[in-house]
């Protein structure tokens, strides 16, 4: 059986479209290529057309500069049933000084769909190693917080009249 493609590595050259007045990525570019490599790992890894359903907090602790080439690691972490954890790891290369840095890394559930963009079946995981087993693992315990903080923001909005209805607020 053929093995299963579970990383993508994708390399990034920071452009001067991609930053903002001081030189700096925008954090909105690096979200749009956090979210393209989340598609190509997790449609590889199916082999079938896939969505984001979310990204967790992403936490920008360090800036990347423009002219830093960026590394995107991708890796399939966990699988539910159409949902799929991809773990993304981000590393800046200061291409000059030929230093790296580990600037964030975050978590994206895409889910994988059918042709009318419902949920359909993603291949089972096959755990390989006791990293992997790991990875699952905390994955999984992500899903489970991901599932309560849906449960407790329902709770929170509910109470506020046309939160969930009214388009204006
Ligand atoms: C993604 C989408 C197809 C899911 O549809 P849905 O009716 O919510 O599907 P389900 O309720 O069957 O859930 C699908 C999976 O997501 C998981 N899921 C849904 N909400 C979740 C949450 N809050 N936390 C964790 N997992 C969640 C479910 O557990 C299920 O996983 P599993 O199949 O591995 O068990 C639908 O929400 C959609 O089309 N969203 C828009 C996607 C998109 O366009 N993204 C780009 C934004 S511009």
């Amino acid at each position: 059986m053929a093995k299963q493609e579970k990383s993508l590595h994708m390399t990034v050259l920071m452009t001067p479209d991609m930053g903002n007045f001081s030189g700096n990525v925008h954090g909105g570019s690096i979200l749009k290529l956090l979210d393209q490599v989340a598609y190509a790992c997790a449609a590889r890894y199916c082999r079938h057309y896939v969505v984001t359903l979310s990204i967790d907090h992403v936490m920008f602790n360090k800036p990347i500069k423009v002219g830093e080439l960026v590394s995107f690691r991708a890796n399939i972490n966990y699988v539910g049933t159409s949902s799929m954890e991809v773990g993304v790891k981000v590393i800046a290369e200061d291409l000059e000084t030929n230093t790296k840095r580990h600037t964030n890394s975050c978590y994206i559930t895409m889910i994988c769909v059918d042709k009318d963009h419902r949920p359909t079946k993603a291949p089972e995981l096959e755990i390989e190693t006791e990293f992997e087993r790991q990875l699952f693992e905390a994955a999984k315990m992500r899903r489970e917080l991901r599932q309560e903080m849906a449960r407790r923001n329902a709770e929170i909005t509910a109470g506020i009249a046309d939160y969930n209805t009214d388009v204006n607020t």
